[in-house]
């Protein structure tokens, strides 16, 4: 009997190591709208690797894109119920939760070019929208970028008298919403995976969206003209369930918060060139008709846009338009 307990005894020794790397990984399920093939796609799975990596196995991501989980609006609320852990949503898609301040950064020709928009974003304005969230049980990690908007539909859009009467989909903002009713069109808000059909189908006649995202989601193929524009930004902000991530072993969230870190980097170094090579993509398939603004098209856009700032007022209020304008040291009327 006591040669039999004392095998126990040293089995149970020997498998214990054992039992205890067999402890299942933390998951991380990490939902977005886009393809693998973008900037945020590129960076969801950059972060898998690292998370991966830095926690030896120990945290285990699980990446859904395309909206394979959930679409637009779902997200946000499925990672406040805690049914996915991170998301990448662009900023545009707050005001559901109440937050309207990140509206701001969606103001027409805000950002000169991607430096202005990178240094805005590492500066106060990135912090103190995220702190917009927490409320809300939610926590910024990171803005990643994507870049700036073209605009299509199948007259090509030289003049603000071109919108006219056209459908547009839009992506949540009021912002953009009123820039393009400025312009004479009637905006419409849709959630992403469901563009192309309604392109197609004619329930909206343009939208607006970055060359990534207009190659992956094939919008070329049922847009005949697309304007390069550039007259908006497109950025994410990268957020977690705070409860989620304030519950990590220390240890844990620190080679996080590095793999976040690091993909950050990679994502936003990557951003401007994968839309280079995606708009190259788009022309190389002879499908639609590239335009380019004149100076005196891309001011006649500006003029018209322009209320768009002073309207902005009451809708994301003069707090966080003060911070940009002071961070880009840019007039906000
Ligand atoms: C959109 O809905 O147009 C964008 O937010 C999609 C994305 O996430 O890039």
């Amino acid at each position: 009997m006591r040669k039999l307990l004392l095998a126990v005894a040293a089995a149970a020794i020997l498998v214990a190591p054992a039992v205890v790397q067999a402890q299942s990984p933390i998951v991380i399920k990490f939902s977005h709208v886009v393809a693998n093939d973008t900037p945020k796609g590129k960076g969801a799975l950059k972060f898998k690797e690292l998370a991966e990596k830095y926690t030896d196995g120990k945290v285990k991501v699980e990446v859904y894109p395309n909206s394979t989980l959930y679409k637009d609006k779902e997200e946000i609320e499925a990672l406040q119920l805690g049914s996915v852990q991170m998301l990448a949503p662009s900023t545009a898609k707050f005001a559901p939760l109440g937050v309207k301040e990140f509206e701001a950064l969606d103001l027409p020709w805000l950002f000169k070019d991607d430096e202005t928009y990178a240094h805005a974003m590492k500066g106060t304005v990135g912090k103190w929208l995220f702190q917009k969230l927490e409320a809300k049980g939610i926590s910024g990690l990171a803005y990643w970028d994507n870049g700036f908007h073209m605009v299509s539909s199948n007259r090509p859009l030289m003049k603000p008298t071109d919108f006219q009467g056209l459908k547009f989909r839009i992506s949540g903002s009021k912002i953009a919403d009123q820039y393009f009713r400025l312009m004479g069109s009637i905006p419409q808000i849709m959630a992403f995976s469901e563009v192309y059909q309604a392109l197609q189908t004619g329930v909206v006649d343009g939208c607006e969206n970055t060359a990534s995202n207009y190659l992956t989601q094939k919008f070329y193929e049922v847009q005949k003209d697309i304007t390069v524009s550039y007259h908006a930004h497109l950025q994410y902000a990268v957020i977690v369930n705070s409860k989620f991530w304030n519950g990590l072993p220390p240890d844990i969230r620190t080679q996080l918060d590095k793999a976040m870190a690091d993909a950050t980097d990679y994502t936003n170094s990557i951003a401007r060139k994968e839309n280079e090579d995606a708009l190259a993509e788009i022309k190389k398939t002879g499908k639609t008709t590239l335009h380019y603004l004149s100076d005196a098209d891309r001011k006649a856009w500006q003029e018209a846009m322009q209320p768009t700032y002073k309207w902005a007022k009451g809708r994301v209020g003069q707090e966080v338009l003060d911070l940009v304008a002071k961070e880009l040291d840019v007039k906000m009327n």
